[in-house]
């Protein structure tokens, strides 16, 4: 089975992205395996840390390195995406010539309890990730907007429509890490 990093952009202990996030991991489960990584632990990016990298910076990179895939789970902040997830990106992303994001199959998805739902963030995402060279996955765009309840404590997704339309998002990831290892191979 193909497997999945899982980043949320958010350490918050209740955080409604984590929890999406969960409930995303349970409706792939068969078709995708997710590995969540821990962001927590990484220092603020500094380029003299890249002679010997922190031991969390090592384990993200060789995570990403390794995956098949990643998801960006991102909460909106001020119209961007936390400093948490863009300096995990940016640690990814060094040194000049060994960028893990390159050729990646990558998704993006969010929610925010606002009604644009994480859209204005994700596109400063988008930007990024193919600045990067990820080869990411334009539809469905997933701007989902937050309200109580929608997760319940085992993680399931608790309205119909929105199931339904996060297991197209997922069945189309799934045929989209097929696409963006067939590219790397070509
Ligand atoms: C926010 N929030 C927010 N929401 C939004 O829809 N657009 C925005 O630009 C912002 N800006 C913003 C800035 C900062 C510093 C914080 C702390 C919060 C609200 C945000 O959507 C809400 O706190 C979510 O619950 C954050 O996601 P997690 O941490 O629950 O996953």
């Amino acid at each position: 089975m193909k497997k999945i990093v899982v980043l949320v952009g958010s350490n918050r202990r209740e955080s409604i992205n984590l929890k999406f996030a969960r409930a995303l991991g349970r409706l792939a489960s068969g078709r995708l395996e997710f590995d969540f990584a821990d962001l927590s632990a990484l220092p603020m990016y500094n380029d003299d840390d890249l002679a010997q990298p922190p031991a969390a910076v090592r384990a993200l990179k060789e995570k990403v390195a390794a995956a098949d895939g990643v998801l960006f789970v991102t909460p909106e902040y001020n119209r961007s995406i936390p400093a948490l997830l863009k300096n995990a990106i940016d640690w990814v992303s060094r040194p000049y010539g060994d960028n893990d994001w390159a050729g990646k199959a990558a998704a993006i998805v969010g929610t925010s309890p606002g009604v644009i739902g994480t859209a204005t963030a994700q596109m400063h995402l988008r930007t990024i990730m193919i600045s990067l060279g990820g080869t990411l996955m334009g539809q469905p765009e997933v701007f989902l907007q937050y309200k109580e309840g929608l997760f319940d404590n085992e993680n399931a997704v608790t309205d119909e429509g929105t199931e339904m339309f996060l297991n197209g998002f997922i069945d189309r990831f799934v045929g989209w890490v097929d696409v963006a290892q067939e590219r790397v191979a070509a």
